[in-house]
Formats: structure tokens, sequence, C-alpha cells
């Protein structure tokens, strides 16, 4: 059986103090056996809150990485940055970064061999845009992000890997994919993996919905088959609501 992850993205939100104060105010509710809970945080919050977090279930993630360990890229934060702070998981590939950054599925490869290198946890996003899903084209889109992303890693670190569903306009936008169609298309990568990696891997990664996800819709996805937990940007910054999402996968 696979266990339920349920990962805050706070994308460009919180001070320093204001990240230590949620973690206060999460810890030993935020925490559920048998869900596994992380919070991916801007790189100057991040050792503070593996810190605040020590002796709790709650793992810390960041929200990218430059794929060299280091190197005249100004303004990058490379793997082995990431893992002194005790970090253990890293978003690679997100929507937005792929949007405004030029993120490509190349560099998305290149990251989670990054990730790996340094012992984190990829999680992976991939998603159709509104147009393309329109023109009928959202498992195809999906398909090339996810192969691209996984290209030339073993079976092994596939296994460990975890991908998130985000259709791009189902994010921070109120629209949520309903629960059907969103586990039909995360079967669909999972039949992916399985093509690419044999049934063990399939049946092992962990791929989450991410878009939209509120404590009211949460228990919705987590009784598909295939929905593993969520990526979850807006309700996880506030902590009660952060609290009810991972009671929500339990
Ligand atoms: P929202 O939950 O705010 O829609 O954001 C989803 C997301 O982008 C998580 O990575």
């Amino acid at each position: 059986m696979r266990t339920p992850i349920i990962a805050g993205n706070w994308k460009m939100f919180k001070t320093v103090k204001e990240a230590l104060a949620f973690a206060d105010a999460v810890k030993g509710k935020a925490e559920v056996n048998g869900v596994d809970t992380v919070i991916c945080a801007p790189f100057t919050q991040l050792a503070s809150l593996v810190e605040a977090l020590k002796g709790t279930s709650i793992k810390v993630g960041a929200q990218n990485l430059h794929w060299e360990e280091n190197g005249a890229y100004t303004g990058e934060i490379s793997g082995p940055m990431l893992q002194e702070t005790g970090v253990e998981y890293v978003i690679i590939g997100h929507s937005e970064r792929r949007a405004y950054f030029a993120e490509t599925d190349e560099t998305v490869n290149k990251k989670v061999h990054a990730a790996f290198r340094y012992g984190l946890t990829p999680i992976i996003c991939v998603g159709e845009k509104l147009e393309e899903r329109e023109a009928d084209r959202t498992k195809e889109v999906c398909k090339l992000q996810t192969e691209a992303a996984l290209q030339g890693l073993t079976a092994e670190q596939a296994a460990k890997a975890v991908i998130a569903y985000e259709p791009i306009w189902a994010i921070g936008t109120g629209k949520s994919s309903t629960s059907a169609d969103a586990n039909d298309v995360i079967s669909y990568i999972r039949e992916l993996v399985k093509e690419l990696y044999g049934e063990e891997v399939a049946k092992a990664i962990r791929i989450q919905y991410g878009g939209s996800v509120k404590p009211n819709n949460i228990t919705e996805y987590m009784q598909m088959s295939d929905i593993d937990g969520a990526l979850v940007g807006g309700a996880s910054l506030e902590p009660d609501s952060f609290i009810q999402l991972v009671e929500g996968a339990r």
C-alpha cells in the first residue's frame, strides 16, 4: 500500500517569523499516522523550519534547485546546499516555473537527477494548460512531461519519486478537477510508469493531485483508487486548513 502524501507548496509566501509561527501551530496536529506531511517553503525559511520541526513527523521541502553542484549561476541554489539545510523533498517543474522561469522538460529532468544525487525526493509536477485540455490533449501532454522527467532514472529511483498531476487551469482558480477526471489522468500516468518500469514501480510510485485542493474536497480525492495525496498551494498557508487537509488524507 502506498502512504498518502500531503505537501504544502507555500510558493512565495511567508517570512521566517511567519513560517515559525506556522510550525508551532501545526506541531502535533498536522501529524497523522499513515500520512506523510511535507511543507515546501521558500529557501530562506528552510533551515529554520527543519530545526523547528525536529522530532515531529512533518518534513520540509524546497521548491526548486539547480542541477549543478556549484558554479557561476547567480541566484540559484544547488543540491548540496539544500541537503545541508536538512530538507528531504524538492518540488521540480512546477507550472509556474515552467511558465515564468523558462523551465523545460530537459531542465526538469536534470533537476530530478540532481535531487536524487543529493538524497532529496523530487515532487515532479506535470499538467496541461486549459487550451490543451480543450483540444483533448491532456494525456498526450502529461505523457510527454512524465517521460521526459523520468528519463534515465533507475527503477529504484522512479519508485521513490513523487509525481504531482496539476492541471494548470485548476491552480489558484478555485476550479478544481473533478475527482473522477483527476483519477483518470493519474491512472494513465501510472500506466505509463508501468510501461517504463514495470508493475512493481507503478504500484509504488506516489502520484498526487494538485489544483484548488481544500479541506472540503480533500476526502473526495483521497477516495479515488490512484490518487495518493495532494500538492496544495493556497489552502496550505493557514495552520487550521493545513491540519484539516492532513486529517482528510487519513
Ligand atoms: P492551489 O492549491 O492554490 O490551487 O495551488 C496548487 C499548486 O500550484 C500547488 O503546487
